[in-house]
């Protein structure tokens, strides 16, 4: 069996060569290839070739493993491990050439479903930012070679993130749980990546992250992080079709639990 920490520095060396893929790809021209299930929906040629690099060397360096996709789908492997990917996750902020998106890898065990799997380790890298988060299962969180933490709440609220769907029947949803949570807050973002807004919690630079109907990609790299980082993430309604992540230091995450209407 390896290591999470083998995992890890092989995750972080593919996150590191696909998001200068995606980076390269952004600035020779953008090419949109379809909008999926809404307008917002959307996917590049780059999501779709990022992707195919990054199954290609993880079938040449782990044959055998399981493998989730944003963009490619996957399947069971038979060595307990499971890679589950999301290309550029904040697509929408790449395709408008914003530099808030990632690419974002993890490995887990217990197979492709949030609801059993226990992440063994994730990288999520943004080529613009040259940033690379890391973290291995009971080896911390990391930004570059620095140890993350998350914060402990502020009296006056933290900053918090979150993310809309892209069905708009959705919406109304989506704000009354913003109105719900807002009291919490001193401010908040909509950073446009899944990914990268659960690294910046774990890093600190948020004090949480909530958002309904993510998929397993948006999050398993971003969760590890988080819980490496001395967090707590945790999923409401799963029986729903859209679960609630939440993503914050203990107190603060009780709080946000606290204030929100399971039934939205
Ligand atoms: C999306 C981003 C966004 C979140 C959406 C995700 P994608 O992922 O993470 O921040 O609000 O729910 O689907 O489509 O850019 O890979």
């Amino acid at each position: 069996m390896t290591s999470a920490s083998q995992l890890k520095e092989l995750a972080a060396d593919i996150a590191r060569e696909a998001g200068e893929l995606a980076r390269l790809r952004r600035s020779a021209g953008f090419a949109l290839a379809a909008t999926k299930s809404t307008l917002a929906d959307i996917v590049t040629e780059a999501d779709r070739e990022v992707e195919a690099l990054i199954r290609a060397r993880l079938d040449a360096e782990r044959p055998g493993d399981g493998f989730l996709g944003e963009e490619s789908g996957g399947g069971d492997g038979t060595t307990g491990v499971t890679w589950v990917v999301d290309p550029i996750d904040g697509t929408v902020n790449y395709a408008y050439g914003l530099p808030a998106y990632c690419v974002s890898i993890a490995a887990v065990e217990g197979g492709a479903d949030p609801n059993s799997w226990r992440p063994l380790a994730a990288a999520v890298y943004a080529p613009v930012l040259g940033e690379l988060f890391t973290a291995g299962r009971g080896e911390g969180a990391w930004l570059d070679d620095a140890r993350l933490a998350v914060t402990s709440e502020t009296p006056a609220g933290g900053l918090l993130a979150t993310g809309f769907g892209y069905d708009p029947s959705t919406h109304d949803g989506d704000l009354l749980t913003v109105r719900q949570v807002m009291p919490l807050a001193r401010d908040l973002r909509r950073g446009g990546s899944a990914a990268l807004d659960l690294s910046y919690v774990a890093a600190g630079r948020l004090d949480g992250y909530f958002e309904r109907g993510l998929s397993p990609w948006d999050f398993a790299a971003g969760s590890l992080l988080v819980t490496e980082a001395g967090g707590i993430v945790t999923r409401l309604d799963t029986a729903s079709a859209r679960p609630m992540l939440i993503a914050a230091g203990a107190p603060l995450h009780a709080r946000i639990t606290g204030v929100l209407d399971k039934e939205i």
